[in-house]
């Protein structure tokens, strides 16, 4: 029959809908069409899959090829079609056959020689091939990815001739059944493994305060923003934070494995189950932070999800690409409408971020060597609006270290340890309330985060003198409640709060 039907699926935002490949071979001048709103990757498909072809022994049909891409009001990016296109046309020109093809989904991009390449946008793939009830054939690389998906039937296939031989009968593909957590032995362990290979907090000399509010922010997901002037350990302490934050729950794990899975970078088996830390440089433009195109694509925000966003030299990024973060750091969601789509992605990330006090960045230095006039300082700090500084929950100082501390040769805490405090208080939060204490609503602080007498007015004051806004209120209950898990403490004391407020750094300057 001149006539072949596959399934392969497209990308809208976090869907992936089904797309129907129809390859038609008719009499006439030789030629090859496809349509169905195919993008640049999708035309060019068609040199790909000729040389495929032609490099795998296959005659490629010198008559009137066209592909429709269906439904046709769906855009079809990416070169994830060139192996249902050159399926379609082997059992079309009747070299392989045909009765199986319905039974499964395809995608693969093509290499000159035939073999396959990874996809982007796998993890989604397989959900809706597992919903269909089809079974899913796609690149080797891709595989530990798509079994993710609990229930999902994958084929990983190396090349266009494996798949064929498989068609044909001769050399049936595996069905890939290892659960990657098995996989990867990151599974029961959490991120045990990860404090092993990220930088432990030992390097760090003295900063104890700055380490006290690391570890406050991991245990409560806070946000965080360290000042300090150059060299002080900022970036140092910043790279360590991953190494102690609480492990990742089954759910979260598969929601962060999707985002990576539809970024460009692709998911990596080994990065399961381990929290995202995410570091883009202060080029970064407003799509690449968060999410864009014209077929949308998850940013920076989104592939941190459940994990960290950590934005060095704060002041040095463009403000309006940090006004863009103002909204998802409240709502956890960002919305990316377009002409003709829309998309919405996670995007409830833990912000960290580090700038110096001024221009010069020695301002409160000891050596006293800093020259900006108040007006440069303000200007400086003017470049961080002031609606972004009242979302960050903990601001402290990072001050250059006394020479003592730094000579130490004794070691500090390590990161494991750190890392099982964060892990108790975080577990505390999850029995108490279901969710970090970050990400706790106006009526959960309510209900969770009463202090006492002695704090009630300690917070109290705190308002009056520092005039805080009712955001920074909420803000300083959320971190003493995280103070206090960490102090396995049932209620919120004086002390706690005394902590909180000092953790506000730039509402008092
Ligand atoms: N507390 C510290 N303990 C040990 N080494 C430190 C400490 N602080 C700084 N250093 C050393 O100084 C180097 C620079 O630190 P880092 O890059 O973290 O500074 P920074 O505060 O980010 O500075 P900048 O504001 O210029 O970005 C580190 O790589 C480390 O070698
Ligand atoms: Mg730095």
């Amino acid at each position: 029959m001149p006539l072949a039907v596959l399934y392969s699926r497209a990308i809208a935002g976090m869907e992936a809908p089904l797309v129907t490949v129809e390859v038609h071979i008719a009499n006439g001048l030789p030629g090859f069409t496809i349509v169905g709103l195919p993008e640049a990757e999708v035309k060019e498909s068609k040199d790909r899959v000729r040389a495929a072809l032609q490099n795998t022994r296959f005659e490629f049909p010198s008559r009137r090829i066209t592909v429709n891409l269906a439904p046709a009001d769906l855009p079809k990016e990416s070169g994830r079609f060139d192996l249902p296109i050159a399926l379609g046309i082997l059992a079309a020109t009747g070299q392989i056959p045909s009765d199986k093809l319905g039974l499964y989904e395809w995608a693969g991009e093509l290499a000159l020689t035939g073999e396959l390449r990874a996809i982007r946008g796998a993890l989604a793939m397989t959900y809706g091939a597992a919903r269909s009830g089809r079974s899913f054939v796609l690149p080797e690389q891709n595989a530990a990815e798509a079994a993710l998906v609990r229930g999902a039937a994958v084929y990983p296939a190396t090349s266009l001739l494996q798949i064929c031989a498989h068609l044909a009968g001769r050399e049936p593909l595996q069905l890939y059944s290892l659960h990657p957590a098995k996989d990867t032995g990151a599974g029961a362990g959490g991120n045990g493994e990860s404090a092993l290979r990220y930088p432990g907090m030992e390097e760090v000399k003295g900063q104890a305060q700055a380490k006290r509010a690391l570890e406050i922010a991991a245990a409560g997901c806070h946000s965080l923003l360290m000042i300090g002037p150059p060299g002080t350990g900022k970036s140092m302490l910043a790279a360590r934070l991953p190494g102690i934050l609480p492990a990742m729950t089954e759910e979260e794990a598969l929601e962060s494995a999707a985002m990576q899975s539809l970024g460009s970078g692709g998911f990596r088996a080994a990065s399961w189950k381990q929290r995202p830390y995410r570091s883009p440089h202060h080029t970064a433009s407003g799509v690449a932070l968060v999410g864009g195109g014209s077929n949308p694509r998850p940013g920076e925000i989104s592939l941190a999800v459940n994990g960290v966003l950590f934005l060095d030299e704060l002041p040095e990024f463009d403000r309006k690409v940090l006004e863009v973060l103002r909204e998802p750091l409240e709502s956890g969601r960002i919305t990316i409408s377009r002409a003709a789509r829309q998309a919405e992605f996670p995007a409830r990330f833990q912000l960290v971020a580090a700038m110096n006090p001024c221009l010069c960045g020695y301002l409160g230095h000891f050596s006293g060597k800093c020259r900006c006039t108040p007006d440069q300082v303000a200007r400086y700090r003017g470049k961080i609006s002031g609606p972004l500084l009242d979302r960050i929950d903990i601001q402290i100082e990072v001050p250059a270290p006394p020479e003592e501390d730094l000579m130490r040769q004794a070691q500090g805490e390590s990161s494991e340890t750190i890392r099982q405090r964060v892990e108790t208080a975080y577990q505390r939060q999850l029995e108490r309330q279901g969710k970090a204490n970050a990400h706790l609503a106006v009526k959960d602080i309510d209900k969770y985060c009463i202090p006492d007498k002695a704090g009630e007015n300690l917070l109290r004051q705190a308002i009056s003198r520092l005039n805080l806004s009712a955001r920074a209120y909420h803000r300083i209950l959320k971190v003493a409640r995280t103070i206090a898990d960490l102090a396995a403490n049932p209620e919120i004391s004086g002390a706690h709060i005394a902590e909180a407020v000092q953790y506000r750094k730039m509402d008092r300057s």
